[in-house]
């Protein structure tokens, strides 16, 4: 006599949590295709991210509480949507006034974001980019670094154009898998870009309207240094999921990161976490990692703004190097250990932006809406 209900296994699934959204998966519409088949019991959890760090866990929950709830055998299929961000109302960043979403098609948008250049933005944000798709997300990049934007040379994508589709928009490149625009894509080699703030918002802002983005995942935004009129307008023009700030150990002062993070809050857009990048140096010969600027601070500086440091990247030749020759680190030498911290990374901006979706969506009213129809039960 099968003992196993549709109503006991739901019972059961409500003991499971998802650890970062603190709910039980049932509560957050996870639970789909659930049947029971005598006593043995199949399920698919849908989580927020494919990206999700916490996947196996999960999984290993819902096998527990099904089996203590007296499953004879589970089936679970682990699957993953990304939320979207609820369409900005009046009450919306910035306090815009509800339109229509402009990347209508794009679920999180993600800003990478630093006080100052050359502390690795770029690298970072195409690292990153790469890194999501190898969790399975589809990725859009896109270079706000209209005055130096660096993607083309980053990517192996110099002189290229991109092409118009049927409806005027633009096609964003497809490189490493990832659907690509850059400034750098509408300026010949030594073209200088001389528009003033106004302009610069304009070019923004075209970038993200008339570029065929499509269905995405993620997009991520590698953005100019600073706290200008290009962060100003990204945050008028798009509801950023969050930002990632990136910083280096020399920053003693920290002043840079402070001013990016004040303006990031008066811009209302989260603050994911802080990558520190070049923050050692791992000797070839002895495999030690040596702390050439001295411990670093930013671990400290951290805590106090209540934030978490996400990464701490070496300094290492080869990100450098590849990155010349067009090849992110992550596709260059996939297997080293930088780019295995860039692939636990984007775990944790996944998880992150999923978090940060999340009190949005709970905001906007709940989960409803997010995802079709109820648990079959
Ligand atoms: N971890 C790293 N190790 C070695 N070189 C790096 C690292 N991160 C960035 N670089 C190099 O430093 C330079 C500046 O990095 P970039 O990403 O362009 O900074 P930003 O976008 O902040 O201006 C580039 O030449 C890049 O290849
Ligand atoms: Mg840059």
């Amino acid at each position: 006599m099968a003992t196993m209900t549709q109503d006991k296994a739901l019972a059961a699934l409500r003991t499971v949590d998802d650890p970062d959204l603190k709910k039980d998966l049932v509560t957050l519409g996870m639970i789909k295709d659930l049947k029971v088949d005598g006593d043995a019991v199949s399920v698919r959890v849908v989580l927020t991210t494919p990206a999700c760090p916490l996947k196996d866990k999960i999984k290993a929950d819902v096998v527990a509480a099904l089996e203590g709830a007296g499953a004879s055998s589970v089936d679970v299929t682990m699957d993953a949507e990304v939320r979207k961000a609820p369409p900005r109302g009046p009450a919306g960043q910035n306090g815009a006034a509800a339109r229509a979403p402009r990347m209508p098609g794009v679920k999180s948008i993600i800003a990478v974001v630093s006080g100052k250049g050359g502390v690795g933005k770029s690298t970072v944000a195409t690292n990153l980019a790469v890194s999501l798709t190898r969790h399975g997300a589809t990725v859009g990049l896109l270079d706000a670094d209209i005055y130096g934007p660096s993607l083309p040379t980053m990517l192996g994508l110099l002189n290229r154009r991109p092409g118009l589709n049927s409806d005027e928009k633009i096609a964003p490149i497809d490189r490493y898998g990832l659907k690509v625009m850059s400034m750098g894509f509408m300026l010949k080699d030594d073209q200088a870009v001389v528009w003033r703030g106004p302009m610069l918002g304009k070019a923004l802002q075209q970038f993200i309207e008339d570029v065929e983005w499509g269905e995405l995942d993620y997009v991520v935004i590698d953005m100019p240094p600073g706290t200008g009129d290009v962060q100003l307008s990204l945050a008028q023009l798009l509801p950023v999921t969050g930002a990632v700030v990136v910083t280096t150990p020399q920053d003693v002062a920290f002043a840079d990161v402070r001013r990016s993070i004040n303006q990031l809050e008066i811009t209302k857009t989260p603050v994911l976490g802080l990558v520190e990048n070049m923050s050692h140096f791992v000797c070839g010969n002895c495999d030690t990692p040596h702390m050439i600027f001295g411990e670093s601070r930013v671990q400290g500086h951290a805590t106090k703004l209540s934030l978490e440091v996400l990464a701490s990247i070496p300094l290492d030749s080869v990100t450098a190097v590849a990155a010349d020759h067009g090849e992110p680190i992550v596709v260059a030498s996939p297997d080293s250990a930088t780019s295995k911290q860039y692939l636990e990374l984007a775990g944790r901006v996944a998880q992150k932006a999923a978090i940060e979706q999340h009190k949005k969506d709970s905001q906007a009213g709940g989960f409803a809406g997010f995802f079709a129809g109820k648990p079959k039960a």
